[in-house]
């Protein structure tokens, strides 16, 4: 009974999209996220279930600076936006391609506008954001970590992801393992004239026994930008090992060893008086010999 009673909504469903939609699935793909001066790919994806297509229109923000109409001549008319280069020959009635030259106009919502031609002239729209960001130019630096640690020092580095737009985000990582939120600080610095920001965390806490793992201490340090960018920067730290049993317990520890491995020597122990009697009897030999030789 159920299955029947969706199986007729399904099909109901079908015949409504059927009857009042024939722009279908109309999808905008852009990244999430572009480098400054690259290349740029977008597509905006449709079905137009036998209808005719009219023109597919791009806007930035609330600007049209594209549109695709294939009963024009030519199809392609570029209205230029500063800072968003159209390139005709890698654009289409599904594909748009840019370089996008500046953050501040490149930068922003995107949106497709799909348009069937007569009867219908049905008009579908997607939006979609893209960032246009400046990379470092280097991965991140990890200052500070000494070679060696042992349990009660305190570690202090500080992770820094120079010049860049937005500043990267960082984060920190002890032995694969996120740190400690109340560990870490974290400090944007957007000093030079370009706009570029440098990004700085410092991490700091005492190192417990818990932290070596095989005896090493690993601290790593993630920039990331977006989905455009993730560079790490790792040092690893080797455990010094600190006694920490009173010495009296070491000779404890000590004799044990002896008596394990001088177990022939023991034993002669237990049995001195017959040593000692092999003494006499070599020295009687001895003797004996000496007085023979004279
Ligand atoms: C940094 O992280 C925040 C929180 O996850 C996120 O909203 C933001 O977009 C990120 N910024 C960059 C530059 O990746």
């Amino acid at each position: 009974m159920i299955s029947l009673r969706v199986g007729i909504t399904i099909s109901l469903l079908t015949l409504i999209f059927q009857e009042s939609l024939t722009l279908r699935n109309v999808n905008l793909i852009i990244p999430e996220a572009a480098e400054r001066g690259s290349l740029v790919e977008m597509k905006c994806l449709y079905e137009l279930e036998g209808e005719v297509l009219y023109s597919v229109k791009w806007y930035r923000g609330d600007r049209e600076f594209c549109r695709y109409s294939p009963r024009d001549v030519p199809p392609l008319k570029i209205f230029p936006i500063p800072g968003i280069e159209v390139q005709r020959d890698a654009t289409g009635p599904e594909r748009l391609t840019i370089v996008a030259a500046k953050s501040t106009t490149a930068e922003g919502r995107y949106t497709c506008e799909v348009s069937a031609d007569s009867p219908s002239f049905q008009t579908a729209q997607v939006h979609a954001f893209m960032y246009v960001v400046d990379l470092p130019k280097s991965g991140p630096e990890l200052h500070g970590i000494k070679l060696r640690y042992k349990a009660g020092m305190k570690l202090k580095a500080e992770c820094i992801s120079r010049d860049s737009l937005p500043a990267a985000n960082l984060s920190f990582y002890v032995n694969n393992e996120p740190a400690h939120k109340q560990h870490v600080t974290h400090r944007v610095d957007g000093q030079t004239p370009d706009g570029l920001m440098t990004a700085y965390s410092t991490i700091q806490f005492v190192v417990q026994n818990h932290h070596f793992v095989e005896g090493r201490l690993r601290i790593r340090c993630t920039a990331i930008i977006y989905s455009v960018y993730i560079k790490t920067h790792e040092k690893s730290s080797i455990e010094v090992r600190i006694p920490t049993t009173p010495s009296s317990k070491l000779k404890d520890h000590d004799a044990v060893v002896y008596s394990i491995h001088r177990q022939p020597e023991t034993n002669a122990g237990q049995q001195r008086r017959p040593a000692a009697t092999t003494t006499i009897k070599i020295l009687a030999v001895i003797t004996l010999l000496s007085t023979a030789l004279r």
